[in-house]
Order: C-alpha cells, then structure tokens, then sequence
C-alpha cells in the first residue's frame, strides 16, 4: 500500500516465524515481536529511529573532528586513535531493543552501545533480538532497571555516554536532570516527547509548567513552543551543572515532539541562559505575538561579556494591533532551535545514500525545510491573519512576496503548514495585510470594536508590494519534496502502555 503523502509504501514487512512471534523487518534489524503484544512495535516511530540514525551518524563526525582538531593544536601531526574516535550510546528506555539494534547495525564507529529497561519483559526481548541478529553481548550490553537510577550512576566523567537516547511513552522530563550529567562534553541527547495535549495545549498550564518550567499555550505555533519548552527544561537542568546546550535539530512529528541537542561543559557559556529564555506574549484575537528575554548581553570596552536585565515589559497588557488582552507563556528557549548546516549535512548524507532509510523521502522533505527556516522564535498563519481581517486567503506566496519586497526575510515552519517564520515584527505584517485587504475591497461587516475594526482602522501604507519575488519559491517547494506529513496510516497516533494480560485464576 502506497502512501502519497509520505511517498512511503507500508512501513514494514511482518512475517509470522511461529506461534509466539512474528518477525518485523526495519532498516538492518529484525525483530521477533511477541504476538500477544501488538504495542511492542509502533511503526510509526520508525521516522524517529531513521532520523536518529542519520542524526548521530552526522554529530559523530563533527564529534570525532572536534577531537582531532584538539589533539592537533598540541601536535599537528596527530591522528584520532581508533578507541578515541568510537562512542559508547545509552538507550534509556529500549522497550523490544528495536532502535538499539539498528543503532548496532547502522551507525558507525560504536564502541557499545547499553540498552536499559526498567520491564523484565523488555530486558528479554532486547537479549532474544540480539542474539536473533548475532549482535554480541560486548557491542549490545542490556540492563534492567530505572533509567533514572542508571543514568544518574554514569553521572563521573569516565562513566558518561557519548550518546543518550530518551525515547519514553509521554513526557520526557523525569529523566532530564539525569541525562545531562551522564552525557559528556560536546556529546548528544536525543529526546523524544509525546505528551503533545501538555506541551502544545492550552489545557494544562500548571502541568507544562510543573513538568517544564514554562506554560504552553494553545497556538498555531504550538508544536514549536513545545519544543521551547523542552529545549528550556534540558537547558535549566544543564545550566545547574556549569554545562550549556546547543540544539543541533529540533523536529516535530505526527503527535511527539524529538530534540537532538548537544551538551557541552563551560561555567561561562552556561551564563547565556539568561539571553536565551524569555516569555512570549499572545494574543488570540490576531495572534501577534511578542518575545521577552530575560536578560542582554553585552560587550564591554575591555571585550568583556557584561549581562543585564532586560528592559520591559516590550509591550503592555493588550495587543498593539487588536487590543485585544495578551496570554502569556514560557518561559521557554528563545534563540536558535536548529543548526541549519547539521540540517543540511543531514540532507546531503541521506540524499547521497537513501536506500538506506525507508522514510528517506519524508527525511528529506523535514531537513529541507528546516534547513531553510528562519531562525526566529514563533510564526503566523496566512489562515490566521486573514481571519483576523475577515479576508479570504490570497496564495501565500503574495504574502512572503510582500515581505521580502519590504526587505524583510520569511520562511515555513516545518512544524506549521502555511506558516510564515518571519523577522518582520507584527506592525509590518498588519502593514501588508491592511494593503492586501484594501487591494481587494474591504469586507462591509465589521463590527465596531472588533478585531478587524482595530487593525484597519490604520490606514494602509502605499509602499506595499505584492508582486512575486524571485525568493518567495524555496528549494524545498521547487523540487517537489515530502515537505509536510498528513496522516500516514489509519488509526495512527501513539501507542499506549503495554498492559500485561489479566491471568487467570
Ligand atoms: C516508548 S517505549 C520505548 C521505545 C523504544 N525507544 C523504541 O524506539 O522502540 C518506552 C519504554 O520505557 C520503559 N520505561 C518506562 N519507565 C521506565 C524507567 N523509569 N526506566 C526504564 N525504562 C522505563 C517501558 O518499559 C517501555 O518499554
Ligand atoms: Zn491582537
């Protein structure tokens, strides 16, 4: 069965080998999935386990050369002993092994890898798969038990992992403050959430808050706030440490949310964290939003970094464009979730070999577009902003036209279709929405006081210009890639819990 939407045929390939087991095929591994448990598996997330593989194939080049450059400052000559360059991975929370035993197969230069669980049932099925794809005990290692536990004992710098992989059924949280002290410096967490109706909702806020450190709001741009407030909860706990984080690609997926960040060790860079989170302002009536940071930077006569507070509140208690009163959430990460030449070198890697991946095509399409996403914290909608002006939608492409016309730079979100990620501030998009509304006519009922009463009661500018710019058409749309995910397969989502079948008595 083809999907046209991903480009990608079934998921995978199930073969029945008996009674108890059937066997699933994903990427090299094969994998004998008990029949009395259907949750084991969940398809769906092979898109994550693909990506992950090509996410830490390409760090553990930029890792190794980091290495390299280091060894080479004392001695030029210096090459990477074999040892030095081969990095040790913890699956926190493995469940059938599945993703460690394609992580044996397919990334390079392992030197083992722990696959932790804290089920008895999990922690068999990860030896009995090992052993079904002759991986060896000393490059597959198992464990049961909290990962919490075993990870805060690797927290000594001769125990940490390279690599960390939290992958749990909801929220991730619980395991954070002990994954940023086991991972070493300039190592990689990968971090999966699922628990998207906490992080990109309006429904709990004490719940964002007491899980995250920050509140999540029920946006269009909700999925990427949520990956703030997960890049915010790794940062705060890091920062405790001396260490800080570098987001490397921050993806949001069908119904989760996968962060791939480096940690790195420096009492001085952890300083940043004040410049680097702040609060978001939203208002629901036109959804202009406006960031807050804590804290600035500066550079002192003497070349010093001197921080301050901030100055603010940047805006007052009602939108500027709608008067409408403003929500807030955060606080949250607001410099850069993405590494754009990580993204790229993703790209290229998965371009130049995609056989390897079933889910090349969807791979492709997501690092592609977030390699072109501007890096600014939020976006808008064209839907949204042509509601708040009771207009009907023009094709997007007259909207980036207009703001690149104004000098301006615009991008899609990968997490939002029709978005539009841009650093013109609210007052320029209302600027070209006043314009485009008055090129068409202005809707003759519009209520006094209304949303679209406050923003065209301005007069619209005259140096508006919506003729088509050469770069409103990215590369991700002219090569006609996979640059959005509908829904893959019937009923899909996440799996629930295994529940353990009732025995009889
Ligand atoms: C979503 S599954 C992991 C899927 C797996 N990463 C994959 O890609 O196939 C979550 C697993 O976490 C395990 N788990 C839950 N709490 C745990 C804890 N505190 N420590 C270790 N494992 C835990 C569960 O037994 C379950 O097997
Ligand atoms: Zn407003």
């Amino acid at each position: 069965m083809s999907n046209e939407n991903t480009g990608e045929s079934r998921v995978t390939e199930i073969n029945s080998v008996n009674d108890q087991y059937n066997v699933v095929s994903e990427g090299k591994a094969k994998v004998l999935m008990p029949k009395d448990n259907e949750v084991f598996y969940n398809p769906i997330q092979q898109f994550n386990r693909d990506m992950s593989i090509q996410a830490i194939n390409s760090w553990r080049l930029v890792y190794n050369e980091e290495k390299l450059a280091k060894l080479k400052r004392k001695n030029p000559e210096a090459v990477l002993p074999e040892k030095d360059g081969k990095i040790k991975i913890m699956e926190a929370l493995a469940a059938s092994g599945l993703r460690s035993l394609r992580y044996a197969k397919e990334i390079d230069g392992v030197d083992y890898i722990l696959a932790n669980d804290l089920s008895e049932e999990a922690v068999d099925s990860i030896k009995r798969n090992a052993e079904y794809n002759s991986i060896p005990e000393i490059l597959l290692k198992t464990n049961q038990g909290d990962a919490i536990d075993v990870l805060y004992a690797h927290r000594p710098p001769e125990k940490q992992f390279d690599v960390i992989d939290l992958d749990p059924y909801g929220s991730a949280a619980p395991f954070i403050d002990a994954a940023v002290q086991a991972v070493k410096s300039g190592g990689l967490l990968c971090v999966t959430c699922t628990d998207m109706a906490v992080l990109a909702s309006n429904n709990h806020p004490e719940t964002s808050y007491a899980k995250y450190g920050g509140v999540a709001l029920r946006t269009e741009f909700c999925h990427e706030l949520g990956l703030r407030l997960l890049i915010h909860a790794l940062q705060s706990s890091a920062t405790r440490y001396q260490r800080y984080i570098v987001p490397l690609l921050s993806c949001s997926i069908d119904f989760y949310i996968r962060v791939f960040i480096r940690v790195f060790d420096s009492p001085k860079k952890a300083k940043d964290a004040v410049v680097d989170t702040g609060l978001v302002f939203y208002c629901n009536g036109c959804s202009s939003f406006y960031t807050q940071p804590f804290g600035a930077r500066t550079l002192t006569g003497n070349k010093n970094l001197k921080y301050s507070a901030a100055h603010g509140p940047v805006v007052g208690t009602n939108c500027l464009a709608c008067k409408t009163k403003l929500t807030i959430g955060g606080p949250c990460w607001i410099s850069s979730i993405q590494d754009h030449g990580f993204a790229s070198s993703m790209y290229e890697a998965v371009k130049t070999d995609p056989s390897r991946f079933f889910t090349n095509k969807r791979m492709m399409g997501m690092l592609k577009v977030i390699s072109e996403e501007q890096d600014v914290p939020f976006h808008y909608t064209l839907s949204e902003l042509c509601s708040a002006v009771k207009a009907t939608c023009p094709p997007i492409l007259k909207i980036t036209s207009a703001i690149l016309n104004l000098g301006f730079k615009v991008s899609t979100a990968h997490s939002c279709m029709s978005s539009l990620k841009t650093n013109a501030p609210n007052e320029i998009i209302w600027d070209i929405m006043r314009a485009y509304v008055n090129s068409i006519g202005k809707s003759a009922k519009i209520v006094e006081n209304s949303v679209p009463y406050h923003i065209l009661s301005v007069p619209p500018r005259s140096d508006i210009d919506f003729s088509i710019h050469p770069e409103a058409n990215p590369d991700s749309r002219k090569i006609k890639l996979v640059r959005f995910q509908l829904n893959p397969e019937k009923n899909w989502g996440p799996k629930s819990r295994h529940r353990a079948p009732k025995r009889k008595m």
